[in-house]
């Protein structure tokens, strides 16, 4: 591995594969019930978020400590940023502060790497602004794996808001550098442009493209980063884009990255569908954040 996790595009499948190969190992020792490991004794996690963030922050913070780190929590909203600090003279201080891991989600792509390349600590990439979502792929990628156990030939369908969101993007880099066929399925004004050269599929009709998938993976609608209107109204949406019960065949597994908006990406009756992984998938993002704070170590 490199001194920092910042791009799925940028990863060969060898370091995908030993990520997923050593979270498994994680979430066997997670389900033993056990909680402490001293493989990061005397280390520092800290965590640093320029947006907000409930599963990604937790879920490092709780992976750091299993793994006998300890964590340092950095709300940008009440820190020294807001007097007008520079992401690396923040990054700068908290090394000398004796920071092993920084795990940084920013609103601008690029943040996590200018950081990497200003520092010693290594940088995790906890999501940048439009671009990527690592860690999440790698979750999503290893509770597909633990299902289905290939990825070669499986049909994963991603609905939503595919433009503004980070987490579809590195699912696409993941999904098809494994061999994974991928449809996306979105109004138009909610796809970037070109996404064909990406390798993924366009449907634009939400029952023909949840049919017959292995995996139907909701995204979360990014009202923060629309500058306009991209859709006619929220009902419209998710009459026509929003995944619902019917569309969860019988073994088609069912994801969403979180948070969920019911009702305007996912219905309640998809949410709480027994195809749901969606908390599992909050699980493996433990498992898989333990292994990556190991394989950086
Ligand atoms: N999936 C995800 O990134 O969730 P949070 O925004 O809560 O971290």
């Amino acid at each position: 591995m490199k001194k920092d996790l910042l791009y799925i595009k940028d990863m060969s499948k060898d370091e995908i594969f030993s990520i997923l190969d050593t979270a498994k190992d994680m979430r066997v020792f997670l389900d033993k019930g056990e909680r402490k490991l001293n493989i990061l004794s005397g280390m520092n996690v800290t965590t640093l978020f320029y947006e907000n963030s409930t599963r990604t922050r937790v879920s490092f913070e709780n992976a750091a400590k299993i793994m006998g780190a300890s964590t340092s929590s950095i709300s940008v909203a009440t820190s020294s940023v807001q007097k007008g600090e520079t992401l690396i003279d923040t990054g700068k201080n908290l090394e000398f502060m004796l920071s092993d891991y920084f795990v940084i989600r920013h609103s601008q792509s690029g943040g996590p790497l200018h950081l990497a390349k200003n520092t010693n600590a290594r940088v995790i990439n906890a999501g940048d602004g439009m671009n990527e979502h690592p860690t999440q792929a790698l979750l999503d990628a290893y509770t597909m794996r633990d299902r289905f156990k290939e990825f070669k030939g499986l049909n994963v369908t991603i609905v939503g808001d595919i433009k503004h969101s980070r987490v579809a993007r590195s699912n696409i880099y993941l999904l098809t550098k494994l061999g994974a066929k991928v449809t996306v399925c979105a109004p138009r004004t909610l796809l970037p442009i070109d996404i064909e050269k990406t390798g993924v599929k366009y449907e634009d009709c939400i029952e023909k493209a949840a049919k017959g998938a292995d995996v139907v993976m909701a995204l979360r609608m990014q009202l923060e980063r629309q500058k306009s209107a991209l859709f006619p109204s929220q009902k419209e949406f998710h009459y026509y884009y929003g995944v619902k019960a019917h569309h969860i065949g019988k073994d088609t597994m069912m994801m969403h990255p979180g948070p969920c908006n019911r009702g305007l990406d996912i219905s309640s009756s998809a949410y709480e569908h027994e195809n749901s992984v969606i908390l599992p998938q909050v699980t493996n993002g433990v498992a898989v954040r333990m292994a990556i704070l190991q394989l950086l170590k």
